[in-house]
């Protein structure tokens, strides 16, 4: 076994050439000594950032890209929390640029690989996260992903707009079925486990692979039979990746899983892009090893324009976008403020993935 798992509208920067104008600082008025100083490294919903703004003195990036490392390190000096994003990398660094006062790191997702765990722990600091609440938003767009590749979604729209829609045609854009297909997921956690209930209304044939899952769990789920992986690579039509990122799942759909995978079958990614290996994904994707790649999560993330895997036919990217419903990116909001609070306030998080700064 290889491995064991353990926009909506983005509100105008403020104006000004300058770094520091992309800073909303505190008004000064508002702000009481008293207050905990944060720093908010996006513009989250409203949800959660009232909550945040009216217990704390916060100083938020309102830019839609991260805070440039240097400025990250200057702005979050002498904060007491902060309150961060996947695609801020919070390592040891950035904890001690922060100083003694940080008393809390909270994460606006449920995968947490962007913080350094060892080194906030070795500190005291909890880290919060956000589980529970996009499970099925992320679920629909993995089954939206399915759905997108195997009857050629995307293609068939881009035919339209381009004008070359001419008549009915009896073999036009011809794909696959999902329903009766085989659906192998990798990873039955939460998210893993509301894609099956979704295939199962599809009378989709569900395998899964997870080292951690008792077999009692995908029992539970009906039809979805537990198996190995080389044998859910074999088999699957549809391979959907839930597992986190770790250095046990890093690049874990490689050359040689790839290899083990159906020439018809569709790899599908909303977990983190580092999962699978992106140029021997490349390279299975030019030489028919498989034929499609859905993918929400690339690496590098963003993909630079004209990256190659943008150039194929048989690959769709999203941009990481499987949480994105006006409704969970609230929730998220909220649990993320409540993680902060509470750690301000001394309080254990609702949501901590390092329990052990409590000591049990
Ligand atoms: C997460 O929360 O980890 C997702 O990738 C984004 O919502």
């Amino acid at each position: 076994m290889r491995w064991g798992w353990g926009l909506g509208p983005i509100p105008t920067p403020f104006s000004g050439a300058g770094l520091h104008s992309r800073l909303a600082e505190p008004d000064p008025e508002e702000a009481s000594l008293a207050k905990p100083k944060v720093f908010v490294t996006r513009i989250i919903p409203d949800g959660g950032l009232d909550l945040v703004r009216q217990a704390c003195d916060a100083r938020i990036w309102h830019e839609e890209t991260p805070p440039p490392r240097e400025l990250f390190l200057d702005q979050v000096k002498g904060m007491d929390g902060l309150l961060c994003l996947l695609t801020d990398p919070v390592d040891a660094g950035v904890m001690d640029a922060a100083g003694p006062h940080l008393r809390v790191i909270s994460n606006f997702a449920v995968g947490y690989d962007n913080v350094d765990l060892p080194a906030a722990t070795a500190r005291g600091i909890p880290v919060g996260n956000t589980p529970g609440v996009l499970t099925e938003t992320t679920a629909d767009l993995a089954f939206a992903l399915i759905m997108a590749s195997a009857r050629r979604v995307v293609e068939g729209a881009d035919y339209v707009r381009a004008g070359r829609w001419k008549t009915w045609g009896p073999m036009l854009l011809l794909g696959h079925d999902v329903h009766g297909a085989t659906l192998g997921i990798v990873g039955l956690g939460r998210i893993g486990q509301a894609l099956a209930r979704r295939a199962a209304g599809f009378d989709m044939r569900v395998i899964y692979y997870d080292p951690y899952c008792d077999a009692e769990k995908g029992a539970s789920l009906g039809a979805a039979v537990r198996c190995s992986l080389d044998e859910l690579l074999a088999e699957s039509d549809f391979v959907s990746l839930h597992a986190p990122l770790s250095p046990a799942t890093h690049h874990l759909v490689d050359a040689a899983a790839l290899g083990k995978m159906k020439r018809s079958a569709v790899l599908v990614n909303t977990s983190r892009g580092p999962v699978v290996d992106g140029d021997a994904l490349y390279e299975a994707l030019v030489s028919g090893q498989i034929a499609f790649a859905a993918l929400d999560v690339t690496d590098p993330e963003p993909l630079p324009p004209g990256h190659r895997l943008l150039t194929l036919p048989n690959c769709l990217v999203v941009p990481h976008i499987a949480s994105a419903s006006w409704a969970t990116r609230t929730r998220m909001a909220v649990m993320a403020a409540e993680n902060l609070l509470a750690g301000l306030r001394g309080e254990r998080l609702p949501n901590c993935v390092n329990p052990e700064v409590y000591g049990a």
